[in-house]
């Protein structure tokens, strides 16, 4: 079904991006599946059948992208590109005031400079071919503005933002922009989360915090990545992962501004109120 197209994927060593690459392998495309763990990538290629190269990329990294890009456009011939800009990470930092500066810009650096430098990169490549599709990873935490999440909301809403301008922009042309909006996705990202070098979040709260995130996740990857490959071949605009992301859409677009008030009531009855509370989580 993917014969004569290229899929790019950030990030493709784990969870979402790594089962993006095996189904978009299985279905004929060839796949340039990239990411920083070197470990985890050559998992993610045993794991395929098909057609697969994989290759180092920190998406953080402004040379390496561009390296990446000069080396890989020459290749891809007249195949038709698509750039899934999966590759993210999360950030246990607790309420803004806790939040270093150094950490904030270590998130954005990856999940929206990545973003945005990867579709710099080859966007030019889809334009001379006119072909192409860019699809971008943001969450519900695009959607939602959520306390102790200053940073990946921030990350996420701009990743949401430059999609849609983007997709304003390629209307008249066949290079489609989906933005992607899952819910709790069973993966390692809360367990692979840095913890902030504030210091207010401890190991043990960590450590809850990626079993609390366990609990809610109720989509696998697998289901993940079928839904954004659907999504992609009807040129979505926006893809939903979930029911738990459907009902922030829902409670977002009905109650823009008190939803705010309406999500702590419920973060405070689900995690308590000191997990809310900043002054008092310390004692
Ligand atoms: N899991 C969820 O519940 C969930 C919900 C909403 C959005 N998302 C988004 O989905 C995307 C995929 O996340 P996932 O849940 O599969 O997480 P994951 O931790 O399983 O996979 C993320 C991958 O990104 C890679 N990565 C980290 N830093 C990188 C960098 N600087 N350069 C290149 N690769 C890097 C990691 O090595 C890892 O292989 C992320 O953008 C994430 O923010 C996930």
């Amino acid at each position: 079904m993917l014969q004569h197209t290229t899929v790019i994927i950030t990030g493709a060593g784990s969870g979402i991006g790594r089962h993006l690459t095996i189904q978009a392998a299985a279905d004929g495309a060839h796949v340039i599946a990239t990411d920083v763990n070197e470990a985890g990538l050559a998992e993610t290629r045993q794991l395929t059948q098909g057609s697969i190269t994989t290759a180092l990329l920190d998406v953080s990294d402004a040379a390496a992208i561009q390296a990446f890009a000069s080396q890989t456009i020459p290749r891809l011939a007249d195949t038709r590109l698509i750039l899934i800009n999966n590759a993210g990470v999360a950030l246990g930092s607790g309420p803004f005031s806790e939040t270093s500066l150094d950490d904030f810009e270590w998130l954005l650096a990856i999940n929206l400079w990545g973003v945005i430098r990867m579709t710099k990169a080859f966007l030019p490549h889809m334009i001379a071919q006119n072909a192409g599709h860019i699809v971008n990873l943001s969450s519900v935490f695009g959607l939602a503005g959520v306390m102790h999440q200053s940073a990946y909301c921030t990350a996420k809403f701009g990743v949401r933002g430059f999609s849609d301008a983007l997709r304003m922009e390629l209307l008249d042309t066949p290079i489609g922009v989906t933005c992607v909006h899952p819910g709790g996705i069973k993966t390692n990202i809360a367990l692979n989360a840095r913890i902030g070098t504030s210091g207010f979040v401890s190991r043990a709260m960590h450590r809850q915090g990626a079993a609390s995130f366990e609990k809610a996740a109720r989509t696998t990857p697998q289901e993940a990545a079928r839904q954004i490959w659907a999504g992609v071949r009807q040129n979505k605009a926006r893809v939903l992962i979930g029911n738990d992301a459907r009902q922030i859409e829902w409670l977002t677009r009905f109650l823009p501004t008190h939803y705010v008030r309406l999500m702590r009531r419920q973060i405070e009855k689900t995690f308590g109120t000191t997990a809310a509370r900043p002054d008092t989580r310390r004692q």
